[in-house]
């Protein structure tokens, strides 16, 4: 047994235990596909700002940061405050609500470019449902993706995603046309084909910024080439909305999308996610009093949980911080913090590696270095792919839960920043990290 086992098997013995049961319980041992980290996932009990705490009383300084939904760290006090005063007041009150609209109010005035918006119970909803209204609107069948570009667990998102496609219909896959990111494929492809109804886009590259796209250029150039073929440009902001700026990448980098998804951060937690675009095109879900608009043409959309009262004020309540407060760039304050002496860490300990990112996503790859300003990024997709292969990403997120924290994992790993990541908490990670180098060298993997 190498180090990093050793250490993982000794700090999270009770988690041992938990995972037995789990795997009486779940198809697979847990209940999302991330949440298993090998040989046993760690379970956790509760979580406060930048940590959270495990069944073994370990307190982890955490950087999965509910799959980057709390910008202002675990249990923010507006949130909480908010969820606290609800409660009694009903769970779901098999109606329109005051909330509902209060909370489509706050989405766009931060994102004034969803001019009309529908909520949905997630991400994985809301890109679905963005797929649906550009197929109806535009009449058209095909929607172009991007290869690794991670748009949920639906059938169509899934379609070369990094995901499995087992269980998806031949007839599903044959409507995807999947590209390199290369505005210059998509614009081949364009004049080709003329049944493409939208171009769907993760705005910060492949898996939360794993793989970068050269930004602002690229999505600017993704843009004028959908204007010009009249194909809908879909943003999917669900990990860059409410966290690249208060308005997302959208307004970081003036892009005018048709359509937009939004989740994660705008429900503090909750599970909350909207779809929202250009009035004209959303007004593909409007009844008309026409039967044939009506039952033929027009977009529908159910959803028991669409702006459930809990997620609607959770979500009202993080999105005026957001607004009201310097939250975001706190975030990316802590975030700079943190590559920096990640940076310092590869030198001091002598590993080929490095930490970039844009704003508070502090990417992690190891076994390569590039000349990139460590913000943006332009290591080749091959280097991404083939310096950190699966085995190599699972020993580094292991060595660095053993030293302290936790965070993403793709090709990879990324460290969510949150407002809530105070200096003690960035330092704690930056020297365990460093520590984690010496593991990682010491089981031969660097
Ligand atoms: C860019 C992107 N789109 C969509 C989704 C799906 O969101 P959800 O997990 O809320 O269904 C994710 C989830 O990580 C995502 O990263
Ligand atoms: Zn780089």
């Amino acid at each position: 047994m190498g180090v990093i086992d050793d250490k993982y098997e000794k700090m999270f013995g009770k988690s041992i235990a938990w995972y037995e049961r789990g795997k009486t319980a779940f198809a697979g041992g847990v209940t999302h596909q991330s949440r298993f980290t090998a040989p046993f996932p760690t379970y956790y009990e509760w979580a406060d700002g930048p940590y959270k705490y495990d069944v073994d009383g370990n307190q982890i300084v955490d950087y999965v940061m509910g799959n980057g939904s709390l910008l202002l760290g675990h249990n923010p006090k507006p949130v909480v405050d908010a969820l606290r005063d609800h409660i009694g007041k009903g769970t779901h009150l098999g109606g329109a609500t005051t909330w509902e609209v209060l909370y489509a109010e706050q989405v766009k005035k931060l994102m004034p470019k969803m001019e009309r918006i529908r909520f949905t119970a997630a991400g994985t909803e809301s890109t679905l449902l963005a797929m649906r209204i550009a197929r109806g609107y535009t009449g058209k069948s095909k929607i172009i993706k991007f290869y690794e570009h991670f748009h949920g667990w639906q059938d169509y998102a899934a379609i070369d995603s990094g995901q499995s496609v087992g269980g998806i219909p031949k007839a599903v896959k044959d409507t995807m046309i999947v590209l390199p990111a290369d505005v210059k494929a998509v614009e081949r492809t364009l004049e080709k084909n003329k049944d493409v109804a939208a171009v769907i886009v993760e705005c910060n590259g492949a898996h939360f910024g794993t793989f970068p796209l050269q930004n602002p250029k690229f999505l600017h150039d993704l843009q004028d080439v959908c204007r010009k073929h009249k194909v809908l440009f879909i943003m999917d902001e669900v990990i860059t909305g409410f966290r690249l700026s208060k308005g997302g990448a959208q307004e970081r980098w003036n892009l005018d999308p048709d359509i937009t998804t939004v989740a994660k951060i705008m429900a503090g937690g909750q599970p909350g996610a909207a779809v929202g675009g250009k009035a004209e095109i959303m007004q593909v879900m409007a009844f008309k009093g026409d039967k044939e608009w009506d039952t033929q043409k027009r977009v529908a959309q159910g959803g028991t949980y669409n702006a459930n009262p809990t997620t609607a004020v959770a979500g009202i309540a993080q999105l005026k911080a957001i607004e009201t407060t310097d939250a975001v760039a706190q975030a990316d304050k802590a975030a700079k913090r943190l590559k920096d002496g990640l940076n310092e860490a590869f030198i001091k300990n002598e590993v080929v590696g490095h930490a970039h990112g844009i704003a508070s996503l502090v990417q992690i790859n190891l076994g390569y270095d590039c000349n990139c300003d460590r913000e943006l990024c332009n290591m080749p997709y091959e280097k991404i792919y083939s310096s950190m292969p699966s085995e190599k990403t699972r020993a580094l997120r292991r060595s660095v839960l053993v030293n302290g924290a936790d965070g993403m994992d793709w090709n990879g790993m990324c460290f969510v920043v949150s407002a809530a990541h105070n200096n003690e908490a960035v330092d704690r990670t930056i020297a365990g990290f460093s520590q984690a180098l010496k593991d990682l060298r010491a089981d031969r993997v660097v």
